[in-house]
């Protein structure tokens, strides 16, 4: 029992992840765990079981706190499914790292993402986009945005970045797909990660002998942190795999559920149109509502922590829900409303804390680019299908669109 004087220990009250009623908003389940304090305890399907936090706050309280380790190999790390057992198996990217270690290696990257470095990518992203939707117009409509568009566009920022050639995209977007499905054998998402890392192996081994004569991301990578011996070969492999996936899948996502949000709120979409001064408060909407990687803080205490009057015990799972938190009338006011006038920018769509994403400046950039000219570039634009078909990838570990079939 709970050595906590103010809280009994809860009873298990459900099983997790939670079936969402809408696929496009939080399970209702979420909204009535935050009405009581504290945590409440749900079991896994390993038949283990975790603490689940849902508010604002308490969410945030947990991703600061460092006692609260993200290391999967920890004894009593929540574990979503065989699959994602699978994944958090394989060697780790500083992503599940615990500091110090994980300062070591984002460190090395900080630099490459910083505001002013992301603001001058703008042109390209801005160029490649264009392309885009040049080629989409030249073919006439109906297009499926999420294939047509969106991942080419993150895709070839990402490849622009690590200077992958274009041949590859197809490639490294199918086992980015793979690796994030949660209903399928572990095997899946194991071949895919094997394949990638394969590619990328050779890719770095190549790009090893050159290094000193390109001015992309890896070669910098390899003059100024492999060559002195502060990052070993394989590590950078890892490294790249990181980069490649977080850095287009979720984007790609995000923009295809942004359409989604503006397609079925018709009154937002008419207000950016009016005053596109709304277009950052209009990105962050979008994350905030959305909330794409809705699964990823998973932790486990390291020692005896008290959080929100529970005390969690050292070996314990706990999920700090940035889904759950994004909708949490305490912190937004009516949550469930898609409004792109709100102040959201304090949303933990990007989690929070040391594992707070590293690629958020590239993302919003992104976003930025995307909603400040498509509705101008396609002023037609709507649903080729009815509503009610256009479908949520599920619960899949990143939220989605499985297509966005539109037309003009
Ligand atoms: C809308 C797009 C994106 C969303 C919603 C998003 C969300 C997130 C979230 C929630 C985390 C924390 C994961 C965790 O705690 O386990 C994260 C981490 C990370 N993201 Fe993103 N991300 C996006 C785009 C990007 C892009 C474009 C990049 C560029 C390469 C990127 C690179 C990373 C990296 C490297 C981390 C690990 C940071 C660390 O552990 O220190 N992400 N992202």
């Amino acid at each position: 029992m709970s050595q906590c004087p103010v809280h009994q220990e809860a009873e298990p009250q459900a099983a997790f992840p939670i079936a969402r009623q809408c696929p496009f908003l939080p399970p209702r389940e979420y909204r009535a765990f935050q009405q009581h304090d504290g945590p409440s305890k749900v079991h896994m399907w390993d038949g283990k079981e975790a603490w689940l936090f849902t508010r604002y706050d308490d969410v945030r309280a947990v991703l600061a706190d460092n006692r609260f380790s993200g290391d999967p190999s920890t004894p009593g790390f929540p574990s979503l499914s065989a699959a994602r057992n699978a994944v958090l198996e394989l060697e780790p990217a500083f992503i599940r790292m615990d500091p110090p270690q994980h300062g070591h290696f984002r460190r090395m990257l900080t630099k490459e993402f910083m505001v002013k470095k992301v603001s001058a990518m703008r042109p390209m992203i801005e160029s490649i986009f264009n392309r885009l939707v040049d080629e989409l117009l030249a073919k006439g409509p109906p297009a499926n945005l999420v294939e047509d568009l969106f991942l080419p566009l993150t895709s070839e920022v990402i490849a622009w970045l690590l200077d992958v050639p274009r041949e590859d995209h197809a490639f490294f977007q199918e086992q980015s797909r793979l690796k994030v499905l949660l209903d399928v054998g572990p095997e899946v998402p194991r071949e895919a990660s094997e394949r990638i890392l394969g590619y990328l192996d050779t890719l770095i081994t190549a790009r090893e002998q050159d290094a000193e004569k390109r001015d992309d991301l890896l070669s910098r990578l390899i003059v100024e942190q492999v060559r002195p011996g502060h990052l070993s070969h394989r590590e950078l492999v890892i490294m790249a795999e990181l980069l490649l996936m977080a850095g287009h899948e979720t984007t790609a996502n995000q923009m295809a559920l942004g359409v989604y949000s503006f397609l079925t709120n018709p009154d937002q979409l008419a207000r950016l149109r009016a005053e596109p001064a709304l277009l950052r408060n209009a990105v962050e909407e979008m994350l905030r509502f959305h909330t794409i990687v809705h699964y990823n803080a998973f932790r486990v205490a390291r020692e005896d922590v008290e959080v929100a009057g529970q005390l969690i015990r050292a070996g314990e799972g706990v999920i700090a829900l940035i889904s759950a938190a994004n909708h949490d009338p305490q912190a937004f006011a009516e949550p469930d409303r898609f409004d792109i006038t709100r102040k959201a920018g304090h949303h933990v769509a990007f989690s929070y804390g040391v594992h707070q994403c590293l690629g958020q400046p590239l993302a919003r950039t992104e976003l930025q680019v995307v909603f400040g000219a498509l509705f101008e570039r396609l002023p037609q634009l709507r649903f080729a299908v009815p509503v009610d078909e256009v479908c949520s990838k599920g619960d899949h570990f990143v939220q989605g669109l499985q297509t966005l079939p539109v037309t003009w």
